[in-house]
């Protein structure tokens, strides 16, 4: 067995992931988190709300999981978010037809279906399952469609990201953040997208657990007031040119930002905390790269992309999170549809003083017809650029409908006013994570093996802040008197907050075995010399010592060693 089905068969059987619906035949692209696998999967994102909304300072909001279309028109997911189809026309098996002729042609991106579908009989490709003839190309949109209410007046959709929730609240979140920028909002929670064969486990899932950030920023500035906490940390970087190459660059982001590898300051910082944060939770930093989006494959509203890849055992590189540049694109294509204005109101600190061109028209000379229609005129008149007004005629656009006016009935006289600020359109910083897919690499990553007498052990080598048991009680054997005290200790750990097994069953080694298995840091056994001496072991679980402390400090000694304090 390859280290990819160790731990997807360690994860079944010890109660962190299950196929879902399995009672009922399951079906793919859905599972459960099992006793262990929900804990862990809570604390992953309790530590994503340390980093993205505790200590930046953001705001957690919870939108609905079913949107209306209206949300989906503007976002373009309507149109866009779709891949291109064909199905055996024999045995009804269905393909992504671009990945049908991926090895054929290179771009298959930029082709139309009826291209893909040309390729695809110019080079006889048949049904890869049972060699059929395969139907022409079609899109598949991958939202999930569903009706609001009885008597189909209503359509839905179940989310395909969590993002659209703060954009459509942005009115009501600049009122918060009292109307300045920038200022961010997040999401926790379930996306939607029924995609055409998800076979990789949690990688690809139908209902999955995302949290993005929507950090809307002044699109003037590009600076970052924490940029120097971050800059020295330096880091694999798969940038554009760098994948022309095929290698990575390490180097800080300091360098990066100085090198123009990444285009600002405010993109840079979020790279550099989501690095931060992969490591926190987990993931192995050597293999770990953040991979820049070329510019066929970025997503219809970003402008730069930067996806933190992680090198996972059988499945190659695989994206956990996305930091996109998404520039006003999301602000202005609700503005369009929802006919909201959503641009904010910045005050220049000082008030600038600007010059600003008068138009006069001469109406009583101009006429009646002009006057009418005074306040379009000057408005056409004020638009023109000075080249337009050098002639003995200008010409304005009235209604559709070009008019001559004499230059000498018009005087344009340049006066000095203050402006205390201007209309703008924030552009958001995004950076999308994959919780799902964030836990899978944390298993992949933190599994180990090694030998003890001669037997093999496995190991999870979580962190203690993600384990979703953190100390096991363990009575050296199940009786009476062993049993007392370990109960005892359980209850204190406990009333002190802490994540505990208790566990009787087989022989100490074993139970040993299990708690290494499914990552528990550190284990108290409670033997004779508790009862004799007053003291108890506590074991770690990744160098297998263990110390023997007095019973009377065991919890403060365990909670201290939770906190990263040394005690082996
Ligand atoms: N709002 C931006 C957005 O949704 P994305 O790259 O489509 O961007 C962000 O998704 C992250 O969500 C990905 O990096 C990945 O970790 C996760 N993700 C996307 N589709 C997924 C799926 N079908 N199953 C599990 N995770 C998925």
């Amino acid at each position: 067995m390859d280290r990819n089905e160790l731990v997807n068969e360690l994860a079944r059987r010890r109660g962190f992931l299950w196929p879902a619906f399995e009672l009922y035949g399951g079906a793919a692209g859905f599972y459960d988190y099992g006793p262990l696998g929900a804990p862990l999967k809570r604390r992953i994102e309790d530590i994503w709300r340390q980093y993205f909304v505790i200590a930046e300072g953001f705001a957690e909001i919870e939108a609905p999981t079913i949107g209306v279309e209206g949300i989906f028109q503007a976002s373009g997911h309507l149109s866009g978010f779709s891949d291109p189809l064909t199905g055996c026309k024999e045995c009804k098996e269905v393909y992504r037809a671009d990945h049908l002729i991926k090895h054929i042609i290179e771009v298959p991106d930029a082709l139309t279906n009826e291209e893909i579908y040309r390729c695809m009989q110019e080079n006889e490709i048949t049904c890869p399952e049972c060699g059929g003839e395969l139907s022409s190309v079609y899109e598949f949109n991958l939202m999930f469609k569903t009706m609001i209410g009885p008597g189909n007046k209503m359509t839905g959709y179940m989310r395909p990201e969590t993002a659209q929730g703060m954009f459509i609240n942005f009115p009501r979140l600049l009122r918060y953040f009292r109307g300045a920028l920038p200022f961010a909002a997040v999401q926790i929670g379930k996306s939607y997208r029924n995609e055409i064969s998800p076979r990789q486990g949690v990688i690809r899932l139908r209902e999955f657990t995302q949290a993005e950030a929507e950090i809307f920023i002044d699109p003037r500035d590009k600076t970052h007031p924490r940029f120097d906490e971050v800059k020295a940390i330096r880091m694999k970087f798969y940038s554009q040119e760098a994948q022309e190459k095929g290698v990575e660059e390490e180097m800080s982001f300091g360098e990066a930002v100085e090198r123009g590898v990444v285009a600002h300051q405010t993109l840079a910082y979020y790279v550099a905390r989501t690095y931060q944060y992969l490591l926190a939770v987990g993931i192995d930093p050597q293999k770990l790269r953040f991979r820049q989006h070329k510019s066929d494959e970025m997503a219809h509203y970003a402008a730069d992309c930067w996806d933190a890849e992680v090198l996972l055992d059988r499945l190659g590189w695989i994206e956990l999170v996305g930091v996109a540049d998404r520039t006003d694109y999301d602000l202005k294509a609700h503005t369009t549809v929802s006919k909201v204005n959503l641009s904010v109101f910045v005050n220049y600190g000082q008030p600038k003083k600007r010059k600003k061109t008068v138009v006069k028209p001469d109406f009583k000379a101009l006429g009646p017809m002009f006057k009418s229609k005074a306040k379009a005129v000057g408005e056409a008149l004020r638009a023109l650029a000075p080249e337009q007004l050098a002639g003995e005629k200008i010409q304005v656009n009235i209604d559709g409908e070009t008019i001559d006016i004499d230059r000498s009935l018009v005087s344009f006289e340049s006066v000095e006013e203050e402006v205390r600020g201007e209309e703008v359109v924030p552009h958001v910083i995004e950076p999308s994570f994959g919780i799902d897919r964030i836990l899978y690499s944390i298993l992949d990553h933190s599994y180990y093996e090694d030998e003890i007498d001669g037997e093999k052990r496995a190991v999870l080598r979580f962190k203690p802040q993600v384990a979703p048991i953190e100390v096991a009680v363990l009575p050296l054997m199940d009786r009476s008197e062993l049993v007392g005290p370990a109960k005892k200790i359980l209850e204190e750990l406990r009333s002190r907050g802490m994540r505990t097994d208790y566990d009787t069953s087989g022989s100490i080694g074993r139970r040993y075995r299990r708690n290494d298995e499914i990552g528990t840091p550190y284990e108290v056994t409670i033997d004779y010399e508790t009862i004799e001496e007053g003291t108890v072991t506590i074991r770690d679980r990744d160098s297998m010592s263990q110390v023997r402390v007095a019973r009377w400090q065991v919890v403060d000694k365990l909670q201290a060693l939770l906190n990263g304090d040394l005690l082996f």
